[in-house]
This record gives structure tokens, sequence and C-alpha cells, in this order.
């Protein structure tokens, strides 16, 4: 395995070239359009606290966490899908963020990073200064669900530079590109979550929604990784591109899968999707059948008959906070290449709206990155 080199315009800053005063950033303003979103070039480059490492942002993921925030998406007083609100806001959000706190300006997004290790704190040791990490996104504390999302609660990786938890930085050694690592971190993890809470094990028949999406697509490869059947749903012309991930199946994602599965069909599912479906998917579950929820894109609000979820003793459950053992496990499966990313696009920094206007249209399969 072959780590990449520290570029060249950090070798000054783990050696003899201070680290500069200001960065360039992208900074949220407020609920809103895109005109929250500022350029700016004089950021104040954040300092270490005693256990943090500062990273220089190579590379940072797009998600749907940093649109839904924008524009208000998680407020309770919202039900429309993401897409509707992207450009304007939405009408009538209130300031909730996704935790259900109130969501605090000026704020740097972004909660996927590749980068580099240039300055830690007094209680970290220097010889990790050079180190290529990426960025675990979900912080928690001992107490398990008090967490702070990387580019919600604290400042994230729309910008030069970014300070992390030491402990939330991971090393890591691979050949991959700072763009194609940096299209992990938030979808695979989220994708590595909801499989660990569903315990999917070999053999098992697993539905994937929004199998062309970032967390989807990480589901169809961590998934076979278990060694379980994959049927992926997908929409557009997508499928082909899909099943080379190693999807068994491919079904299109308005496909009747109450007549394609029957009842009780499937040992279990990982929604990231939600919306009109979720009643049909759980009536294909065996009894006993699980189902991991990670993601709403299509809506929020969705129709549970009671009976279904009593009478087949299913088991339900919502996935966002990491538990210890998940990023440490996508480390791994990346340095042993056991999976690989999907790259739809590239953009700089600045070009941050024209990246999520594509990745709002969902024409594409995988990740959308930009470079810093
Ligand atoms: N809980 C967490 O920790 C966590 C972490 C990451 C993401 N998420 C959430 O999970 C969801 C998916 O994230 P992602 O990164 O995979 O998103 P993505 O890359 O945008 O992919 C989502 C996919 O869902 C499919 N889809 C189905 N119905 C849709 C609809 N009505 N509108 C738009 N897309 C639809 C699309 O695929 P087809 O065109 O193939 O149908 C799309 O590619 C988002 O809601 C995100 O906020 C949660």
């Amino acid at each position: 395995m072959v780590s990449q080199p520290v570029p060249r315009d950090l070798i000054g800053v783990t050696g003899a070239r201070p680290l500069p005063a200001t960065m360039r950033a992208v900074v949220l303003t407020g609920h809103g359009g895109y005109e929250r979103l500022e350029l700016r070039h004089d950021v104040p480059v954040p300092h270490c606290g005693p256990d943090d490492v500062l990273i220089r942002v190579a590379a940072a993921g797009v998600n749907n966490t940093d649109i839904n925030t924008r524009i208000g998406w998680y407020s309770k007083a919202v039900a429309a899908p993401t897409e509707s609100g992207a450009a304007t806001g939405l009408a009538g959000a209130k300031d909730d963020g996704w935790s259900g706190t109130p969501f605090h300006v000026p704020r740097i997004q972004g909660a996927d990073a590749c980068g580099y290790i240039v300055a830690v704190g007094q209680n970290i040791d220097a010889k990790r200064v050079g180190e290529r990490v990426l960025v675990e996104p979900v912080f928690r504390t001992d107490a398990g669900f008090d967490v702070q999302y990387f580019g919600s609660e604290v400042d994230g990786a729309f910008a030069e530079y970014a300070r992390v938890p030491a402990r939330f930085a991971h090393a890591i050694t691979s050949a991959l590109s700072d763009v194609d690592l940096a299209s992990f971190p938030c979808a695979y993890s989220a994708a590595e979550n909801m499989l660990t809470r569903i315990s999917l094990g070999q053999g098992d028949r697993v539905l994937v929604t929004g199998a062309s999406g970032g967390v989807g697509s990480a589901a169809v490869q961590l998934a076979k990784r278990r060694g379980a059947e994959v049927i992926a749903m997908v929409g557009g012309e997508k499928a082909s591109t899909v099943k080379a991930l190693g999807a068994d199946h491919v079904i299109d994602r308005d496909a009747d899968i109450d007549r394609i599965f029957g009842a009780s069909s499937l040992d279990a599912a990982v929604d990231c999707v939600g919306g009109p479906r979720f009643g049909s998917i759980l009536n294909c579950l065996k009894p006993g059948g699980r189902y991991g929820i990670a993601g709403a894109i299509s809506g929020p609000m969705v129709d549970l008959d009671l009976r279904t979820l009593y009478l087949k003793d299913l088991q339900l459950f919502g996935c966002t906070v990491l538990t210890p053992e998940i990023f440490p496990n996508l480390i791994h499966a990346i340095e042993q290449s056991e999976i690989k990313p999907c790259i739809a696009a590239t953009y700089d920094l600045a070009d941050i709206v024209e990246a999520q206007t594509t990745f709002l249209s969902k024409r594409h399969v995988g990740k959308i990155v930009l470079t810093l």
C-alpha cells in the first residue's frame, strides 16, 4: 500500500513556515437560499484546543445535511422533501438543526474531510503533524448520544483549515486520492452504521433504497462485504452503474415491490429515502425482519400500519450516532481496498453553489467532492 506524500504547500506548515492568520472558507450566514453561502478569504484560521488537531483540508464531500440545514429542512414545521426548497429555503422553517436544538451562524459547513495534520494541541503527540487523516464526522462524548456533528454544531470542512478533536482525526494509509478519500466519511459511515445496527450478516437478503446515492452506493458495497444478497432500488438510468458496485439485483425506485417480492420475503432493509415507499418496505420484510433508517430524502412523514409492525415482530432502527467501532472498521475496509470510492464530479470550493445544484439534480451516481 502506497501512502501519499504531504502536498508541497504543506511542507512549510509542518516545518519552517508559520500557519497563515486567515483562510478561504464558505460561511453559512443563516437559513435560506444559495445567497446564504458566502465565500470569504479573511476567516481566521482556528486554534487548536489541548486535545485537538488542526488539519489542512484537501478535499471535502458535499452532503444533503449541509443543504438540509441551510434551507431549514430539519425544522419540525417542514414536511416536504429536500429539493423543494433548495434554492430559496423552505417557507415556515424554524431555526432547528438536525438535533432539534437551534442552529448557530455564522457556521462553516462540511461533514466530509480528507486532510493533513498541520498543528496539534498540547496533549497530542507532535509526531502526528504531517499525518494524512479522514475525519469521523460525529463527535460523540463518552455519554453516547450527546454529540456534535462536524460542520453543524462545530465548524467543518468547507475551509482551508479545520479544528478536529484528535481522536476523530483517523490516520489513513491509502493510494487513493484526497478526493476519493473525502467521499467516504459521512455516507459510508452512515451506511456501515445502519448495517451494524440491523446486524446484517452472511446470506441475509437486504433491500437498499436510494442505491445510486452516497449512502446507498456505500451500503451496496458494505452489504456485499458482509456476504448479503443485495437488492438495490435506483431511479433513472443508473442501474448498470449500481450493478457494477456489486448489487445482485437492481429494481426501479418506482417498482411495485409488494408485487415483486410479496409479503415477508426480505430479511432486512436499509433506507435513506423514506416517503411513500415506507409501508411497502415493511410489508416485504419477513417476521422478525430488521429495518434501518438514516435519511428521508423523499419525505419525512410516512404511513405506518402498526399491525404490520407488531404482528411481524419487526425491528426498526433509527441510525445517526456512530458507535466507536464503525469508523475504524471503515478505515480498515478502505486500506484493504474492500470498498471503493464512487466519484461523480469535483468542483473547487468557490463553485459550491454549482456543486450543490448538480448534487440536487440527482442525475449522478455516488459523491460530489469539493477541492481546496
Ligand atoms: N443519519 C445520518 O447520519 C445520515 C448520514 C448521511 C446521509 N443521511 C441522509 O440520508 C439521505 C440520503 O443521503 P445521500 O448522501 O445518500 O443522498 P444522495 O447522494 O443525494 O442520494 C439519495 C438518493 O435517493 C434517491 N431518491 C429516491 N427518492 C428521491 C427523492 N424523492 N428525491 C431525491 N432523491 C431520491 C436518489 O436515487 P435514485 O435517483 O437512484 O432513486 C438519490 O440519488 C439524506 O436524507 C441524508 O440527509 C443521513
